[in-house]
């Protein structure tokens, strides 16, 4: 057995979950793929639904039902949730319906599709994914992750070590929130050309570089593929980066979550 089947054989026993399926929930779609949570890579094609408008628990699960159909699977599934979601339980509601607070999601999932679900905020997912296996990899100090779309995510990382559920797209700045002055989706509606919305979102970082002192940014989400549109307009200190991932952050870290989450349980005897 030469060194590289060694290490990967070391690597199957103390993760036992290489197949997962990662889901991403956004305010627009619904991507879901298989992943090989060991490599980061795609097993299948991606899949995308749009997300039912109103983002209700009844059809957003449905949604996601039909997505865990389409790949005909039966085993661990990671969902990327654009909410705070504590120990499997929601508690916010910013870009999805009201009633989602206080839904315990990863029982209600995994009743309803039979496969054992983990839920975890969907900026949360992506940042795992960088830090495990994109522009965050082996980065010393604070990692801030920005993503960016319907809304804004944040998730921060001190020595690799996530801090969950930071929300800082929600802080209160220039009389609105960071989201609601500078995501993509403001962009859109208001009809910002790349100049003034990247003056905006560079005020943000400012904000945020100001606050954190971060060590580097790594800014995800859709907007992840078009930084060359408006990385000449931000001015900070701070490094940063486009997701490595790239709009696959999202779902590989939602499978990520699923078998970390999944390997603790079975240590704990709880399954
Ligand atoms: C939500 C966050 C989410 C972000 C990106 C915000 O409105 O409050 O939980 O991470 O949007 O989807």
């Amino acid at each position: 057995m030469n060194n590289k089947t060694f290490e990967g054989f070391l690597k199957q026993i103390t993760y036992p979950s290489m197949e997962v399926l990662g889901i991403d929930v956004g305010g627009s779609g619904i991507k879901g793929a298989l992943v090989n949570t060991l490599t980061a890579e795609l097993l299948s094609e991606r899949h995308r639904i749009d997300t039912p408008q109103p983002a209700t628990p009844q059809a957003l699960a449905a949604t996601i039902y039909d997505l865990i159909q389409h790949f005909n699977w039966k085993g661990l599934v990671g969902v990327g949730f654009p909410a705070v979601v504590q120990h499997g339980m929601v508690h916010s509601a910013a870009n999805i319906d009201d009633s989602w607070i206080g839904i315990p999601i990863d029982d209600m999932l995994s009743e309803r599709s039979g496969c054992k679900v983990f839920a975890v905020n969907d900026a949360d997912a992506a940042g795992l994914a960088e830090m495990h296996h994109g522009a965050g990899k082996g980065v010393d100090g604070l990692v801030m992750m920005i993503t960016v779309g319907t809304g804004i995510g944040t998730a921060l990382f001190n020595q690799g070590v996530l801090m969950p559920n930071t929300e800082l797209g929600h802080l209160e700045f220039k009389k609105k929130t960071v989201e609601r002055y500078s995501s993509d989706s403001v962009r859109k509606k208001a009809e910002l050309n790349w100049k003034q919305w990247g003056k905006r979102f560079n005020e943000s970082l400012k904000y945020y570089e100001k606050i954190f002192n971060p060590d580097l940014f790594i800014i995800g989400g859709g907007t992840s593929k078009k930084m060359e549109k408006f990385s000449e307009f931000v001015t900070v200190k701070t490094p940063m980066v486009p997701a490595q991932l790239l709009n696959n952050a999202g779902l590989i870290g939602a499978a990520l979550f699923a078998s970390f989450k999944d390997k603790k349980k079975r240590a704990q005897g709880t399954f």
